[in-house]
C-alpha cells in the first residue's frame, strides 16, 4: 500500500509514547504522578452540561460555519474580555481550535515559523500538508517568549515568502504570558514585513496576574487569526467546540474555510454548540467559576516553582495555562553519571526510577540534548478544592486537595538533592 510520503514521515510522538506509559503502570496499579498530562482538572459547570442535556434530542445539521446565534455570542465575547472587534460574520466554529488550525494551515501557502518553546501539534499539521517551516529560537532570559528583532532579522533574511508566526499566549508548554508591550513590538515587525499572525488563545482567560491576557489582534488587527474554544477555560475538551475569528481583510477565506468545512467536518455536533452557547454568553456564576479555577492554579503553579526553583531546577515562571518548563540543566554532571542523554531517556529514567511523568522538552522544539521538560500541575481532582476560596490558601491546602503535586514535586527535588 502507498501512503502519502507527509503522513508517513509524521512518527508518535515522545509525548505519546510517555502518555501510554503511564496509562500501563497505572493499569497495573502501580502509582504515577503525571506532570506530563494537559487536560483541565475541573468539572465543566452545570450551566453547561444543562444546556447540552436540553439539545440531547436534537439532530439537526448546524450550518458548517456553526450556529449563528453562537458565533454573535463568541464576537460580543471577544468584545467583552478582550477588547477586540471581530463581527460574527468572520467568527467560525469548528471541532475543536485544533482542527480549525489544522483547515487553515492546509489554506495557506508559504512558511510557518514557530518559536522554539511551542504546542506540540503546530509542526505534524504542518508536515501533514507538506508544508515549510521555520523554528525560531527563544531564550530561557526572557522565558521563551519570541523577541521581536528575533523575527525582524528572520524576515530580513527572507523576503519574498509568505510567512505565518504561530504565536501562543498564555502558552503550552511554558506557562508564559506575552505583556502587551511584547505583543506591540512583534505587531510592528509583523506590519513592516506583512506577516500573518495566527494567535492561539486557548487559555486566554487562564491569566494569574489579571484577567485576561493581551491579545496581538488589538494592535494587528488587519492580518491576526485567533483561536480558541471551551477546552481549556470551560474545560470541556472533550465537547470538540472551538471557534476561530478571522480578519476583516481576509473575509473573502469565508466561502473556503465554509466549503473546505462542508467537504470534511460537517459541522460540530448541535447539542455541544448549545453547550458552547451557554458558555460564550457567560453569567455571572460561570465567571466565578472560571475567576476560581484560575485562582486555584495559580496557587499551584507558585507552589510548584518556588519548590523546584529552591531545589536549583531552571524553571519558566508560570503566569498562566497549565505548564511550566523544567530544565535539570545545572544537574547535567548526574545525568551524565546515569548515561542520561537525551530529554528523552531522562523523562524515561524519571517515570521508571521516581514514579513522575515529564514530557521531553524534543517535543516542543527544544534540542534532544538539553533536558529540559514540560511539566503540567493539573494532576488532580478540581472538584475536591472547596469553591469558596479560604482566607489562607496554601501548602496546606494543596497537600489536602492536590497530593500528587506535592508527591511529584517532592521527588524531583529529592533527586536533585541526593
Ligand atoms: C496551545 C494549545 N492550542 C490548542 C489546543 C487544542 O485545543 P482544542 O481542544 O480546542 O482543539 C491545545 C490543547 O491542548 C493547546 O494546548
Amino acid at each position: 500500500m502507498k501512503i502519502n510520503p507527509n503522513i508517513k514521515e509524521l512518527k508518535p510522538s515522545a509525548t505519546l509514547a510517555i502518555n501510554e506509559k503511564v496509562k500501563l503502570l497505572r493499569s497495573q496499579g502501580e502509582s504515577v504522578v503525571h506532570f506530563g498530562f494537559g487536560q483541565s482538572p475541573f468539572p465543566i459547570h452545570t450551566e453547561i452540561v444543562n444546556a447540552l442535556k436540553e439539545e440531547a434530542a436534537n439532530n439537526n445539521y448546524l450550518p458548517s460555519l456553526g450556529l449563528i446565534e453562537l458565533r454573535e455570542s463568541i464576537a460580543t465575547y471577544l468584545r467583552k474580555w478582550h477588547g477586540l472587534d471581530f463581527n460574527a460574520d468572520t467568527v467560525f466554529i469548528g471541532p475543536g481550535s485544533k482542527e480549525l488550525l489544522y483547515q487553515t494551515i492546509l489554506i495557506l501557502e508559504g512558511t510557518f515559523l514557530i518559536p522554539q518553546g511551542s504546542w506540540v501539534s503546530y509542526l505534524p499539521q504542518i508536515k501533514a500538508k507538506g508544508g515549510n517551516f521555520t523554528i525560531l529560537p527563544t531564550d530561557a532570559n526572557s522565558d521563551y517568549k519570541l523577541d521581536a528583532n528575533t523575527l525582524a532579522s528572520y524576515c530580513e533574511s527572507n523576503p519574498v515568502e509568505q510567512k505565518t508566526i504561530i504565536l501562543n499566549s498564555p502558552n503550552n508548554p511554558t506557562g508564559a504570558v506575552y505583556s502587551a508591550e511584547e505583543l506591540k513590538q512583534l505587531a510592528a515587525v509583523c506590519r513592516e514585513y506583512g506577516v500573518i499572525v495566527f494567535s492561539d488563545e486557548i487559555y486566554s482567560r487562564i491569566t494569574f496576574e489579571s484577567a485576561t491576557a493581551p491579545s496581538i489582534a488589538s494592535y494587528y488587527p488587519e492580518r491576526t487569526f485567533i483561536y480558541s474554544g471551551m477546552s481549556k477555560i470551560f474545560s470541556a475538551g472533550g465537547y470538540r467546540c472551538g471557534f476561530m475569528a478571522i480578519p476583516q481583510d481576509f473575509s473573502h477565506l469565508k466561502s473556503t474555510f465554509q466549503s473546505l468545512f462542508s467537504e470534511t467536518f460537517s459541522a460540530v455536533a448541535s447539542p455541544v454548540q448549545y453547550a458552547g452557547l451557554a458558555a460564550f454568553q457567560g453569567s455571572e456564576a460561570l465567571d466565578a467559576y472560571v475567576q476560581r479555577n484560575t485562582q486555584i492554579l495559580s496557587i499551584i503553579a507558585s507552589y510548584v516553582y518556588k519548590k523546584l526553583s529552591a531545589a536549583g531546577i531552571q524553571c519558566t515562571k508560570p503566569e498562566g495555562a497549565f505548564y511550566m518548563m523544567v530544565d535539570f540543566s545545572p544537574f547535567q554532571q548526574k545525568l551524565d553519571g546515569l548515561g542520561l542523554q537525551s530529554s528523552e531517556t531522562v523523562a524515561n529514567y524519571f517515570l521508571d526510577q521516581l514514579g513522575v511523568a515529564l514530557l521531553p522538552g524534543s517535543d516542543f522544539y527544544f534540542p534532544a540534548s538539553v533536558p529540559i521538560f514540560r511539566l503540567a500541575f493539573v494532576d488532580f481532582n478540581g472538584a475536591d478544592w472547596p469553591r469558596e476560596p479560604a482566607t489562607e490558601e496554601g501548602i496546606a491546602s494543596i497537600e489536602k486537595y492536590s497530593p500528587k503535586i506535592v508527591e511529584g514535586v517532592a521527588k524531583l527535588v529529592t533527586f536533585c538533592k541526593s
